[in-house]
């Protein structure tokens, strides 16, 4: 059983400030229009709650949920839809909500459905990078925060389903 208590990595204050930006931005780039957040299950919801309420425009949202294969700190890179959304996409300014992007494979099988779908357009917000971990490139189009080859939790973020719901962005020692 890992310590009860992970260091922290990024604290609730950074954490809501970097979140409030990403809002701010996203409104700049989408001025006036509706947009269609996607979220990534389970481990982007806290992301998805924070940066909708600091958002001032009008927005939907939906979810769908991914596993890769393999239950440990890595993934094996088979990824598998196992939930899909509710809504369609066409026409639609889409904003695809991730936790955090690793290999990258996880996000590119996800660009390569959704766009099939015929959105707008369709960016991608993820609230951490670890770009030392790339296996495939993917474009991101917001990044809360550039992270080391570290395993991370809290914020959403887990360790065998554990630690989601810390306030911060932490290391298990
Ligand atoms: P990728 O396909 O390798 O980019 O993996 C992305 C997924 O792996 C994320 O959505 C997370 O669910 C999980 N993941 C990768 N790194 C971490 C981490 O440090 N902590 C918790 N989950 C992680
Ligand atoms: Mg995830």
């Amino acid at each position: 059983m890992p310590a009860a208590r992970p260091t922290v990595l990024i604290g609730h204050d950074e954490l809501a400030a970097r979140v409030a930006a990403l809002a701010e931005e996203i409104h700049r780039d989408f001025p006036g229009g509706q947009v269609h957040f996607i979220c990534v299950l389970k481990g982007a919801v806290l992301f998805l709650a924070d940066l909708i309420r600091a958002m001032n425009s009008k927005v939907t949202i939906d979810f769908l949920a991914v596993s890769s294969y393999g239950g440990g700190t890595t993934s094996s890179g088979e990824v598998r839809l196992i939930k899909d959304l509710d809504f369609g996409l066409e026409g639609r300014d889409v904003i695809i909500v991730e936790d955090i992007v690793d290999t990258g494979l996880t996000l590119h099988y996800l660009q390569e459905i959704l766009q099939a779908r015929g959105p707008r357009t369709l960016k991608t917000a993820c609230l951490l990078s670890k770009p030392s971990r790339r296996k495939i490139d993917v474009t991101v189009d917001y990044v809360g925060f550039t992270i080391e080859d570290r395993f991370v939790v809290g914020y959403g973020l887990d360790y065998a389903e554990q630690y989601r719901n810390l306030p911060y962005i932490g290391i298990i020692e």
